[in-house]
């Protein structure tokens, strides 16, 4: 049966809780992150990690006969380090158990999936969306409302079933479908954010160069998408002519 061990609250004199707690947490942790059930869960989140990222690539593959391009470019994909799991539950004031991971926290398996061009972040994402076997939890289009550093990418949470000896389990990825230029800011902008001895006027003026370039990235992006529409439009025409000719 699967122990539950309760953390303190973290409402209860915050600023001393890491140092009172440092010992007993550290103990909690290494109990769960040693279990067998983490173990299996962990291994969980990786198949479900491997059926995502096939309906991604079977779509691209059709896509590419279809258009003759790969809409997508590069797919990675994470399952959280068991380290920051543990944080995570205890940053929420969650228990360290297994249970407290699946059903709490959306962003355990991760997938990226990089497109050429943003019509492809839509048209992925609405192909996934479309598939029966998939649930979607939760959408957040930060392309459309951009967060206020510059940050864009298009997010799902989804649930999908993965098929284990047990019995079918429904399993929490999170899908995070941008651009090579979107993703190639975020890199930078992750640098930014986990960079701990940085002067903090330092800081500023990178951030404000960050947003600079954001919003220069999202003009090139439309700009190639433009592009990108009359090449197609070039090509539909010939085509077209192509199959006029071939009638006579
Ligand atoms: P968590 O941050 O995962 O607890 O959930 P949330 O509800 O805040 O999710 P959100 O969709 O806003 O962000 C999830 C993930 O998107 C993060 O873990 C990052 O990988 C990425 N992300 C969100 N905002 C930023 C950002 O400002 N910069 C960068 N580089 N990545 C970001
Ligand atoms: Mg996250």
């Amino acid at each position: 049966m699967q122990q539950e061990i309760m953390l303190p609250t973290l409402k209860e004199k915050e600023s001393e809780l890491p140092k009172l707690n440092s010992n007993l947490m550290e103990r909690m942790k290494m109990f769960m992150l040693q279990s067998q059930s983490f173990q299996e869960m962990m291994m969980m989140y990786s198949c479900a990690i491997r059926e995502v990222r096939t309906k991604a690539e079977v779509l691209n593959d059709e896509m590419s006969v279809r258009y003759h391009r790969n809409p997508i470019s590069r797919i990675t994909s994470r399952v959280k380090k068991p380290d920051s799991i543990a944080n995570k539950l205890y940053n929420k004031g969650l228990p360290f158990t297994v249970e407290a991971v699946m059903s709490n926290l959306n962003d355990v398996a991760g997938v990226r999936i990089i497109c050429e061009f943003i019509d492809d972040i839509y048209t992925i994402a609405a192909m996934l969306a479309m598939q029966d076997d998939l649930k979607m939890i939760k959408i957040k289009d930060y392309i459309k409302y951009p967060k206020s550093n510059g940050y864009r990418s298009y997010h799902m949470i989804v649930e999908i079933p993965v098929f284990f000896s047990k019995g079918k389990t429904p399993m929490r990825v999170e899908i995070q479908i941008r651009t090579m230029a979107m993703d190639f800011w975020a890199s930078l902008d992750h640098e930014l954010k986990y960079k701990k001895d940085i002067d903090p006027k330092d800081e500023e003026v990178i951030a404000a160069e960050l947003l600079s370039c954001a919003d220069r990235i999202a003009d090139t992006d439309l700009i190639m998408q433009q592009i990108r529409m009359k090449l197609d439009g070039v090509q539909q025409q010939a085509h077209s002519k192509q199959e006029i000719v071939m009638q006579e």
